[in-house]
């Protein structure tokens, strides 16, 4: 393989949140214009991308078992007179970038998230030198303005990312070191993606960050935009159908935002909106600065400007020092708002945050025994909310084909996956579909004439 094959090949997998799925997207746009092609096979590929999570523990595992594999795969390339690059991004990257150039051998380069407009060159400097590099600054420089401005697109729904970094400092959570401080991307440059995404078939956007309701981008006066304001700006597209975004802080959920919901009929009446504990000595111990009380009066306001939202919440169990009563509490909370979605994890001691040198670890034995109480109450409430929606009439934008090529899988305005018999020219669209049944994670029906 040389700098200039046209037929150089990348396989990249993706680990973690949202945000990472656009940040491989955005590489692979950017390694297309230095001639590599995507695919699905790895031991075909040239180059092999890790697009890493340092969130909890077992997902950094997973990217040190993997480029195990990656390194066998390599060699044996190598003896069939082929060679592999390998990259590591993302998170573990920004996080141990030094100690994975120790600790794995094999891999030649290894790139933080704010620097991926600079692959390519980066590819090229290692080929040329044979040294692995490590780039993990945080550049004064915008990735975003460097990212090729050509968005490929063939599914009906994308991510964009308008929002990066965090300064909550949360005390269990790596993302502030990770992803670095708090950056909004203007209102005009997100615009300008978006109408791109929309020209290329795109009718449903989700605007990422890992604050997204702290956006507070450069607006159309040149003074601090709100997300509320870009909502605004980005429902005025012709041919955008819905908007969602994700995710949010409670803190962060201003009256102009929630006004938003009840006003705005392409924002779609779903709120992923994180509460991680129902205890308020927990919640202060994670440096969440909300009370549960805070977080039920947001509620009550978001559902009194948007009466039928479905609301999806993230749930961390077994934090340092919490009691029996505090578990009770999340339980109690769990059952006063009630989840259509939620995503709960045990505790995962995380170096270098305050939570992991707190005093009273909890035990794994009894972190599993907790998550599996929680999760037992947010699956009835997921699958009663889907129950009650058998019987009704909901518009679903299908986005890709499901187990056979007669059934369309989409989603509804809530989120919910929906399966329905239609033929595959109808991807793409927004059809009524009244919902016949529903499964665990799932609803089927019949497209409505
Ligand atoms: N910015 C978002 C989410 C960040 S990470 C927010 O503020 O809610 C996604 C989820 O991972 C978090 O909401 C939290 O529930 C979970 N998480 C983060 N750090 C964790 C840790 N150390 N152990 C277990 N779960 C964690
Ligand atoms: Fe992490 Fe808290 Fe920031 Fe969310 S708000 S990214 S949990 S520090
Ligand atoms: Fe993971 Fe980084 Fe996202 S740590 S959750 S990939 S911001």
């Amino acid at each position: 393989m040389t700098a200039d094959d046209p037929t150089k090949k990348v396989f990249i997998k993706t680990f973690g949140c949202q945000m990472n799925v656009y940040d491989s997207e955005r590489m692979a746009e950017a390694l297309a214009g230095d001639g590599y092609r995507e695919t699905s096979d790895i031991e075909d590929a040239d180059l092999v991308v890790l697009n890493t999570c340092h969130i909890r523990e077992k997902a950094v595992e997973k990217v040190y078992s993997d480029l195990g594999r990656i390194r066998d795969l390599r060699d044996q390339r190598r003896r069939a007179g082929k060679d592999t690059l390998v990259a590591v991004t993302g998170c573990v990257a920004q996080a141990e970038g030094t100690e994975i150039a120790r600790r794995a051998p094999a891999v030649d380069l290894i790139v933080g998230p704010q620097s991926y407009h600079r692959l390519p060159e980066l590819l090229r400097k290692t080929q040329a030198t044979g040294e692995c590099i490590v780039e993990t600054s945080f550049p004064e420089e915008e990735k975003f303005e460097h990212l090729s401005p050509q968005r490929q697109f063939r599914t009906a729904t994308a991510f964009l990312t308008i929002q990066e970094g965090c300064d909550k400092f949360c005390t269990f959570c790596v993302v502030p070191y990770t992803r670095g401080m708090e950056y909004s991307r203007s209102i005009a440059d997100i615009e300008k993606e978006a109408r791109i995404l929309v020209e290329k078939g795109v009718r449903e956007l989700t605007l990422l960050g890992q604050n997204v309701n702290a956006y507070h981008g450069v607006g159309a006066t040149g003074g601090e935009g709100s997300l509320a304001e870009l909502v605004r700006k980005l429902a005025s597209i012709d041919g955008l159908e819905r908007i969602r975004y994700m995710t949010s802080h409670p803190r962060n959920m201003t009256d102009d935002l929630i006004a938003a919901h009840g006003e705005e009929k392409k924002l779609m009446p779903y709120l992923h909106l994180p509460v991680q504990s129902g205890s308020n000595r927990i919640l202060a111990a994670m440096n969440r600065k909300h009370t549960a009380e805070d977080y039920i009066r947001v509620i009550e306001k978001v559902r009194a400007a948007r009466p039928d939202i479905a609301l999806s919440t993230d749930m961390i169990v077994g934090f340092p020092g919490e009691t029996d009563a505090d578990f009770d509490a999340t339980l109690e909370l769990v059952k006063a708002v009630g989840f259509a979605q939620s995503y709960s994890f045990k505790y995962s001691s995380r170096p270098g945050t305050p939570a992991a040198n707190m005093e009273d670890q909890v035990s794994d034995a009894l972190k599993s025994e907790r998550l599996t109480r929680l999760q037992y109450l947010l699956t009835n409430q997921h699958e009663r909310f889907n129950a009650r929606t058998v019987g009704l009439t909901v518009p679903v934008l299908f986005e890709r084909l499901g187990r056979n090529s007669r059934i369309l899988v989409g989603r509804s305005p809530h989120l919910q996956l929906v399966q329905a018999e239609a033929d595959a020219g109808l991807l793409g669209k927004i059809l009524p579909v009244a919902i016949r049944s529903h499964g665990p994670g799932s609803l089927s029906g019949v497209v409505a004439a």
